[in-house]
């Protein structure tokens, strides 16, 4: 089954994890894009109201012209569930999170949520994380020298760009730099020493984070933390 099409699966299986009067969190990518799209949907079909908040502009954007209302992230006292999308992820239901740039909200809408629920195709599982570069949001201000350490630390970073000459601006006014990892063993010890960075906001390892992952797959097949 192609790609889409699992993803499609996933975000309508993911639909079981949202009941009336939810305050849900919205992801971010194109398969988020499918469960706004299928939420939507169920919304009118089933009468929920729902309160939700979004990892991005551009999620925020796509609910609000379905006519979902979204909420600012301090408008909720408490999120009950997020559906978001992810990069990769491994047998422990951990994963690498901003290849859509929005690593940054979607942590805080994650660390605010009572569950995470991710939904893939299964070209996102992996042994070992590190298939995927692991983006890190850093500030404009002094990015060369945070860019310059990760050379030194032999992740071959690279800024995202736009285009051959603009960096990537994420929606937080910040810029993207993807590293390579895949000769990480140790995401966890890495995870702290990025985020001691002095100029560093955030990084796309999201650990301990996910309850639950469901791929679309035929059949579904779902990963629960334990
Ligand atoms: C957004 O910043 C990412 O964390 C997405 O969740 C990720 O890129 C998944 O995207 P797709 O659903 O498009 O594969």
């Amino acid at each position: 089954m192609d790609q889409n099409a699992q993803k499609q699966r996933a975000a309508l299986a993911a639909l079981d994890e949202v009941q009336d009067g939810m305050t849900v969190g919205l992801g971010t990518g194109s398969t988020a894009t499918f469960f706004i799209q299928l939420l939507k949907q169920a919304m009118m079909e089933r009468h929920w109201q729902l309160t939700t908040v979004a990892s991005s502009t551009r999620s925020a954007d796509m609910a609000r012209s379905l006519g979902i209302t979204v909420k600012d992230i301090d408008e909720v006292d408490n999120i009950d569930v997020t559906i978001d999308g992810a990069d990769e992820c491994d047998w422990s239901l951990n994963g690498i999170k901003g290849g859509g740039a929005a690593l940054l909200y979607e942590k805080v809408l994650a660390v605010r949520s009572n569950r995470n629920i991710w939904i893939i195709d299964d070209s996102k599982l992996s042994e070992q994380l590190g298939q995927f570069r692991l983006p890190v949001e850093v500030i404009p201000f002094g990015a060369e020298q945070v860019f310059n350490r990760f050379q030194d630390m032999g992740l071959a970073p690279s800024f995202r760009m736009t285009n051959i000459w603009d960096r990537l601006v994420t929606d937080a006014g910040h810029h993207i730099i993807d590293l390579d990892v895949s000769n990480v063993n140790n995401p966890y010890r890495l995870a702290d020493d990025i985020k001691g960075m002095t100029g560093v906001v955030e990084h796309g390892f999201f650990l301990d984070i996910c309850d639950r992952v469901i791929i679309g797959t035929d059949p579904i097949q779902t990963m629960v933390r334990p």
